[in-house]
């Protein structure tokens, strides 16, 4: 073991969490049952569901123009949502097709919809980032992508050391892909995986043999990408504890960078696949879900990697890991990430942006975002403007979510505030998750013991001050 793994080991978050794999007595079905209800993943605070809807043209253009003239970079999210065939599973905003005219019009009206963001900003800005997310970005073939990403730089200058990034479906990813997006600087991929087990597969629709995953890892390492992550899902139909333990052998195989290992999202009230194409039956019961959770961290920590929040994880020398042990990592609705104070600029349809003290997201209706955006209209259809309180409560949720503790005296240093007196009804909510033992409590620090770290998402919720108005259709189960 390195002394890097020794010293992250020792911080409270990574040891509070390897020792939650002997704690699977502590967790009792009754706090299954107690807490396994429908909750946010906190990718932003406040969440989507209550964000103000409307067309926001005029405030979003200026607060594009004030952020012009502000000296951060931009952190560039593009939305690609095409797929070829529909994972039953799947909770992303995609769009299934094989109109060619639909899809080359949607890369028409991208590329005058960054025109237009750099025109308003009169391309001063650097970019940092560039993130190309799905749908199945690699469902354009490399001369699209090629042409698209020539035009985000002819507008925008790329900064050194910036971070591009795009997500794949090993099923549709070739070298033309791989090599092209290296050639543009990309030095970042991540591979949907989901499952290996080919019944979990057939259950959702989603045939991928691991031969197909396996030459696509193989041939971006050898083009020289330094960083490739891959998906993994638990809870998904037909899954059992012994699959899933092959499928975590294998990919220990891959020995990808970075993984993000997702509990499913099961929302039959909001897409009609999930309950069209998902029996209910078919899925583990939330005990099963908690032995493969509690077995996915003892697999991956003793193959040294290093769990990054809830449900990624890193090689101990990754960015990921490093900028937890600085205490620098954050979370923002692409996961966690190292990147901060930047323009974080969403285009494509349902892109959500943050900058300017709101939240925006673009349009979800493809043929209306592709009219608006090939006009040159920018219109967010939703949007939030955070105020002080909505400052505060999303760092407290940020940080719990990213360290699983937080120094009280911190915050109350820099928003003169009483933490206990502010969160009055909060902190009453804690001292029953303290009597259950999930959190620490005392003046100074919350920290979350390493059963409550399995409930982290019950464990914020309190702080969300707008919970009871969401509805709760919009989320999953937190178990
Ligand atoms: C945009 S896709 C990744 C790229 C590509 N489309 C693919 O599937 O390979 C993003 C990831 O979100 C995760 N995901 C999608 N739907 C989900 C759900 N309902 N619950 C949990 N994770 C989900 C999957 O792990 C998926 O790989
Ligand atoms: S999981 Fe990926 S490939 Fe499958 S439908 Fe969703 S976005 Fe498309």
């Amino acid at each position: 073991m390195s002394i890097l793994q020794i010293e992250i080991n020792q911080t409270n978050q990574v040891s509070k969490l390897n020792m939650s794999i002997s704690k699977l007595n502590d967790v009792t079905p009754e706090m299954i049952q107690r807490y396994n209800r429908p909750g946010p993943r906190y990718t932003s605070y406040p969440t989507v569901p209550i964000w103000d809807k409307g067309h926001f043209h005029e405030e979003y253009i200026q607060c594009l123009q004030e952020e012009s003239i502000k000296d951060r970079p931009i952190s560039l999210y593009v939305h690609l949502p095409f797929c070829r065939q529909l994972c039953t599973f799947c909770g992303c905003n995609k769009f299934i097709t094989s109109n060619r005219k639909i899809t080359d019009d949607y890369l028409s009206a991208l590329c005058k919809e960054i025109e237009e963001i750099a025109r308003i900003m009169r391309s001063r800005k650097k970019l940092a980032q560039i993130h190309l997310g799905g749908g199945t970005p690699t469902f354009f073939n490399h001369e699209q992508l090629e042409g698209f990403i020539n035009k985000i730089t002819s507008r925008f200058e790329l900064q050194e050391n910036s971070e591009l990034a795009f997500e794949a479906d090993p099923r549709v990813t070739n070298l033309d892909h791989l090599e092209t997006l290296y050639k543009l600087g990309f030095r970042r991929v991540s591979f949907g995986v989901q499952d290996l087990n080919s019944d979990v597969q057939m259950a959702i629709n989603r045939n991928q043999t691991s031969r197909q995953s396996w030459d696509t890892i193989n041939n971006s390492r050898s083009i020289g990408y330094t960083s490739i992550n891959l998906d993994l899902v638990y809870g998904l139909p037909l899954q059992t504890y012994q699959g899933f333990c092959k499928t975590l052998n294998e990919v220990g195989e891959m020995r990808p960078d970075r993984l993000a290992i997702y509990s499913f999202a099961y929302l039959p009230g909001m897409f009609k696949t999930h309950k069209k194409a998902i029996k209910e039956k078919d899925l583990p019961v939330p005990e099963e879900k908690i032995k493969i959770y509690l077995e996915t961290i003892r697999f991956f920590t003793e193959l040294g990697y290093v769990m990054i929040g809830m449900d990624h994880y890193a090689l101990p020398e990754d960015e990921l890991t490093l900028a937890l042990k600085k205490r620098t990592l954050h979370r923002n609705f692409m996961g966690y990430t190292t990147l901060h104070n930047m323009a974080q600029i969403g285009v494509g349809v349902s892109a959500i942006s943050d900058f300017g003290g709101s939240y925006w997201q673009n349009d979800k209706d493809l043929h209306q975002y592709i009219n608006e955006a090939y006009n040159k209209t920018l219109n967010p259809h939703r949007r939030i403007k955070l105020d002080k309180e909505d400052q505060l409560r999303r760092e407290v949720i940020e940080t719990l979510m990213c360290h699983g503790e937080i120094s009280i005296p911190d915050f109350e240093n820099r928003y003169k505030i009483s933490f206990r007196d502010h969160f009055n009804n909060a902190w009453l909510d804690l001292e029953k998750f303290a009597e259950e033992g999930l959190v620490q409590l005392d003046s100074k620090k919350i920290t979350l013991t390493p059963v409550g770290a399995l409930f982290t998402r019950n464990i914020v919720m309190p702080f969300d001050r707008y919970l009871k108005e969401s509805s709760s259709i919009s989320f999953s189960k937190t178990v």
